[in-house]
């Protein structure tokens, strides 16, 4: 039987409190629990079809590297899940790919939810979230939409969580290079792992994190979740900065923001930033302040990109005929 094509749109993340480490390097296994919101409008849309000659074809713009990773990523994917035929798979980012936007958690995302879907599977979300974590940690979470959160353990999915509301934030996105990064997460986590003499407290200060932006977040409490974001942050990109090589996500235009944001608050404005591993900058904003925040970047023109959009991301799944 000819199975019908299918068409995903997963969302991008961005995690207040962050994932970096791996304890076991195969199976991807984080290191630390970590807890993302989903970004409205940063988006990997993905068609699966079958593939005419039978084995899989991927279509895209993408590196020699980034398609080998992809296309291994499906053939172990489908021997795990015991299924088989040629895939064609179409996909396509509408933001900047590996430059710290969190490509590889939409776009593994939607092959994980394309691979269920197409071979109508039918799995519990939790083991598609498990599916995606084994592309990426942070692929993860892209199966949900809004809060989410991962923890650690020897199987670990990410799981919603639970608000009675929505708490409906907007996200800032603020495009400082649009290059590809030199050193992927996975290198730079080991890299740190074994070489950062800060790496250890990085472990032991995580969960005290977590437990607290998850109060905040309940609490609805802003400036809590602000301070613990930030804080996280900045201590992940210490660890990274004093690996040994060293290395630097950040460019000049990154520390401006930074500061920029700094004197923003100081105004009242209610927003903080939070940065993956790349040179981009979010901003989560609340939306009465939003337009305010915006104008404050009006002069800074080395900002190539601004995207205004909004806590969300829901993935959408539609099968085609
Ligand atoms: O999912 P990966 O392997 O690309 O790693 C993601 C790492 C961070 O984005 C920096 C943090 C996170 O939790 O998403």
């Amino acid at each position: 039987m000819k199975n019908a094509p299918v068409k995903i749109s997963a969302a991008a993340n961005v995690a207040l409190i962050k994932y970096w480490g791996k304890t076991d390097l195969e199976k991807n296994i984080p290191a630390v629990a970590s807890l993302s919101i989903g970004i409205e409008d940063l988006r990997t849309e993905t068609i699966i079809s079958e593939s005419k000659d039978k084995t899989d074809t991927l279509v895209g713009r993408f590196k020699k590297y980034e398609k080998k990773r992809i296309l291994n990523y499906v053939s172990m994917a489908k021997k795990l899940l015991g299924v088989s035929g040629g895939l064609k798979i179409e996909t396509a980012n509408n933001f900047p790919s590996s430059s710290g936007l969190a490509s590889s958690a939409s776009g593994f995302a939607a092959i994980a939810l394309g691979i269920d879907e197409f071979f109508a599977l039918d799995l519990p979300r939790k083991d598609i979230s498990r599916l995606a974590r084994l592309g990426s940690g942070s692929a993860a979470r892209s199966i949900y939409g809004g809060f989410v959160q991962m923890d650690t353990g020897t199987d670990p999915f990410a799981a919603p969580l639970k608000l009675e509301d929505p708490w409906l934030l907007d996200i800032l996105v603020l495009v400082t290079e649009e290059q590809p990064k030199k050193l992927s997460s996975t290198d730079s986590m080991n890299l740190t792992k074994g070489t950062s003499p800060f790496y250890s407290a990085w472990l032991d200060t995580q969960e005290n994190d977590f437990l607290r932006a998850k109060d905040a977040i309940i609490e609805r409490d802003f400036w809590k979740l602000a301070r613990i974001s930030e804080h996280n942050c900045l201590k992940m990109h210490s660890t990274i900065m004093t690996a040994n090589p060293p290395h630097i996500y950040w460019n000049p235009t990154t520390v401006k923001i930074l500061h920029q944001v700094q004197k923003i608050q100081e105004k009242g404005l209610q927003v903080f930033f939070t940065i993956d591993a790349g040179p981009q900058v979010k901003l989560i904003c609340d939306p009465s302040d939003t337009q305010l925040i915006l104008e404050q970047f009006e002069s800074m023109h080395d900002i190539s990109k601004k995207i205004v959009t909004k806590v969300g991301g829901e993935p959408r799944i539609e099968r085609l005929t």
